[in-house]
């Protein structure tokens, strides 16, 4: 017969296993992928060469990274990759493609998904052909730490869709005052459904540091003021001929130009980008969160 301190022996062993087992569950690397939308108000703000360049270099720094091309009106990221896209989204919806079949490598070991139509067959499909779209990207958790997501610009309800389903948001802008008013209009109408959005702000074609605060100070203190939602400063690109060069020969200016000025900026903002990680990744909500949310919008 078994005394009472073998009964507490075995039960004793019993936690101690079951505590390594829920220490290398809480160990193990987590399947969620951090999903950043990148956004403007006025558009040719350079959303996209943000989008492409930061993905290289996130790549570069080890980081697994997917861009995805939601820009309804003019898909191009695959221009500015400089690579010929074969596949895009409708080819998942209409042709029964996998979602990993459509993945198009880009430099340096980003891959990207081209918007092509597929964008705006996602907009029509039925709730069965949705679940059946959204299970499959939901594969995409498993396949990148990052997923960027290019837009178009404006208020338009499909960028606002993306906007309000990412947890992170990039928002691009100008100097121009035209540019800086239609990012504050674009965040007060994210404020009306999500005040506490983390909005990470880029101010592209600065002349300098300076420029780039000063903007950042004054479009900070109007949003606090009157929307009540503190904009994080994510960094500056200065106006630099290397992006147009580059735009022209069709090859991302991270690698074409490694040493030029918007190179360092993007450096920058990819370091501060995973800086930002330990505080924004409490609660990452993965991309089939994103999916979900977007599902909810769509339906
Ligand atoms: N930092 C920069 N310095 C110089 N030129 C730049 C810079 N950033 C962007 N440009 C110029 O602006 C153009 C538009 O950039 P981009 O296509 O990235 O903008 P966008 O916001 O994606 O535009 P859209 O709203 O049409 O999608 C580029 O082709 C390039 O010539
Ligand atoms: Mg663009």
């Amino acid at each position: 017969m078994r005394d009472q301190a073998e009964k507490l022996r075995e039960i004793i062993n019993d936690i101690k296993s079951y505590s390594k087992q829920s220490a290398s569950i809480t160990a193990a690397p987590t399947p969620e992928a951090r999903v950043i939308t990148v956004t403007s108000g006025k558009g040719g703000v350079g959303k996209t060469n943000l989008t492409v360049n930061l993905a290289i270099k996130l790549s570069q720094m080890g980081m697994r990274v997917i861009v995805i091309d939601a820009d309804l009106g003019l898909a191009n990221v695959d221009v500015i990759m400089g690579k010929m896209s074969k596949y895009n989204l409708s080819d998942v919806i209409k042709n029964g493609k996998d979602i990993l079949e459509i993945l198009e490598e880009g430099p340096c070991g980003v891959r990207f998904i081209s918007g092509g139509s597929g964008v705006q067959e996602l907009i029509k499909l039925n709730k069965m052909q949705l679940v059946d779209l959204l299970m499959k990207l939901g594969k995409l958790d498993y396949e990148a730490d990052i997923i960027l997501i290019d837009t178009g610009a404006g208020l338009s309800d499909n960028v606002l869709s993306f906007v309000h389903a990412a947890k992170e948001v990039i928002l691009v802008t100008t100097p121009e005052p035209t540019a800086i008013t239609d990012a504050y209009a674009l965040i007060k109408t994210i404020s009306l459904k999500d005040s506490y959005k983390d909005i990470k702000l880029v101010v592209n074609r600065v002349e300098n540091d300076k420029e780039a605060n000063n903007i950042l100070e004054k479009l900070n203190m109007v949003t606090e003021k009157f929307i009540g939602i503190k904009l994080h400063r994510l960094g500056y690109i200065l106006n630099d001929n290397c992006v147009s060069k580059s735009v022209k020969i069709q090859q991302p200016f991270v690698l074409n130009y490694t040493k030029c000025e918007a190179t360092k900026n993007i450096t920058d903002i990819a370091n501060i980008l995973l800086d930002a990680e330990s505080t924004t990744m409490a609660g990452s909500s993965g991309f089939k969160m994103f999916i979900n949310k977007l599902s909810n919008i769509f339906s």
